[in-house]
């Protein structure tokens, strides 16, 4: 994160704060909001892309105090499930700038995001379409959609490959004819107000090209709209997936590239297929919220495995951060609470479960000496960690202090053995 440095003796600073201060006040594992970082990322897309419309993907990482950030810093907010949609409002996200996806949303949550007035609907199945209609017709209100478009490029970490067949559970399929099929039904509905087109193609994506040809083949579902119907859509959205650098190795765009980039190939597009260019919108998630968090561990025991490695095991682990063992991710790590002139070794920073795929970061060199008590810094984990958190062995989950200007306030909870105790009701 951007404020973090380090101190007079090595240890590591964030927004003005020394780490054992951190975790002598808070305890560890703990994640640790750069707020500062996070909302000038979200400055960053907001005049990257100034006159489009970004919204947070909540995913990410939800709390109300991030709601309360992205909110003051302009952007919209993308929520998939109720309980995210219920976190968004009870922090006072204005619902208008709330984007409701998903594959699978209940009559209960279409009904609370229809009442709640989001700004917009990201259909995926014909089933929510009936859905949506007869609530919206009880209601006596006219949401306003989006269809979610299969586009055929499947992304993957550092390349695209397009693909012919769309063998996934979101959308509708573009080559198969479903997109087009379902944005008539929904032009011909006048209960439904279809405001534009929506694909996102994967996550963690490098390789900007894959973002184009996603444009290009939606604009082009958009002139076959125009073409069958006389109406124009308005409306455009590219979805989210810009990658962040977790190792020294990635090499992700700026904002203001993507910005360029995206925004070339759709006015190209709209200029050689006679359209009206649509006003876009974009669904960062990870580029926003990864970034800004370490998760700050304390080292437990150090084992060095009969030559072959060295485990170096701290007091969270998969948990905490199931990123590695569930998509083979990398990440780094480093001593936080102090310096070492010892030469590296080769470490693997491992957690307190009770499996060994329970990896936190593969390959470290750490210092020599790292030993019980140091603490460990593991940055970027602050997308897709905390939200994917889970009580793995009854170990309780890790809370969040946001830091700013020599300020460290909680923002969400550690758990207790009490609050998990409190579930079990048998
Ligand atoms: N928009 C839609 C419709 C999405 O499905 C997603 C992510 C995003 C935006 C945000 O993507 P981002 O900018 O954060 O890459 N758990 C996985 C990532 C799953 C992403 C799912 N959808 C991980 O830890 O890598």
């Amino acid at each position: 994160p951007r404020t973090v440095a380090r101190g007079a003796d090595g240890a590591l600073t964030v927004g003005g704060l020394d780490v054992r201060t951190l975790a002598a006040e808070f305890g560890t594992p703990v994640y640790v909001l750069d707020e500062e970082d996070l909302r000038s990322r979200c400055r960053d897309f907001r005049s990257a892309f100034s006159g489009d419309d970004v919204y947070y993907a909540g995913k990410a990482f939800l709390c109300r105090a991030v709601v309360r950030m992205i909110n003051e810093e302009g952007l919209h907010l993308d929520v998939c499930t109720g309980g995210e949609l219920a976190v968004a409002l009870s922090a006072g996200m204005p619902p208008e700038r709330i984007g409701f996806h998903g594959n699978n949303k209940s009559v209960t949550e279409l009904a609370r995001a229809l009442d709640a007035g989001v700004g917009r609907i990201i259909v995926d199945s014909v089933d929510e379409i009936e859905r949506l209609t007869a609530l919206a017709r009880d209601r006596e209100v006219r949401p306003k959609v989006l269809v979610r478009v299969t586009v055929g490029v499947e992304a993957h970490t550092h390349e695209f490959i397009a693909t012919a067949h769309e063998d996934q559970k979101f959308g509708f399929s573009l080559a198969g004819g479903s997109a087009l099929a379902a944005a008539l039904r929904i032009v011909d509905e006048d209960v439904l107000e279809l405001r534009g087109l929506h694909s996102h193609i994967g996550s963690q994506i490098f390789d900007a090209s894959g973002f184009e040809v996603s444009a290009r083949r939606v604009l082009g579902l958009q002139a076959q709209i125009r073409d069958a119907r006389s109406v124009e859509l308005p409306e455009l959205d590219l979805g989210g997936g810009f990658g962040i650098a977790y190792t020294t190795q990635d090499d992700p765009s700026t904002p203001q590239e993507l910005a360029k980039r995206l925004h070339r190939i759709v006015e190209d597009e709209c200029a050689a297929l006679a359209l009206r260019v649509p006003h876009l919108s974009i669904e960062p998630g990870r580029a926003i919220a990864g970034p800004a968090v370490f998760t700050l561990y304390q080292v437990g025991t150090v084992k060095d495995v009969d030559g072959l490695r060295t485990y170096v095991s701290v007091d969270g682990g998969m948990s905490d951060n199931i990123r590695t063992a569930l998509y083979d991710a990398s990440y780094s790590a480093t001593v936080a609470s102090r310096t070492s002139t010892t030469p590296p070794i080769l470490a693997r920073v491992v957690g307190k479960h009770c499996e060994s795929g329970d990896i936190v970061v593969k390959d470290e060199f750490l210092p020599a000496d790292v030993q019980p008590g140091d603490l460990l810094a593991v940055p970027g984990t602050g997308a897709y960690c905390r939200s994917m958190a889970s009580n793995y062995n009854h170990v309780p989950r890790p809370g969040v202090i946001a830091v700013r200007d020599g300020v460290a306030r909680v923002i969400v909870r550690r758990e207790t053995e009490d609050d998990l105790l409190a579930l079990d009701v048998g």
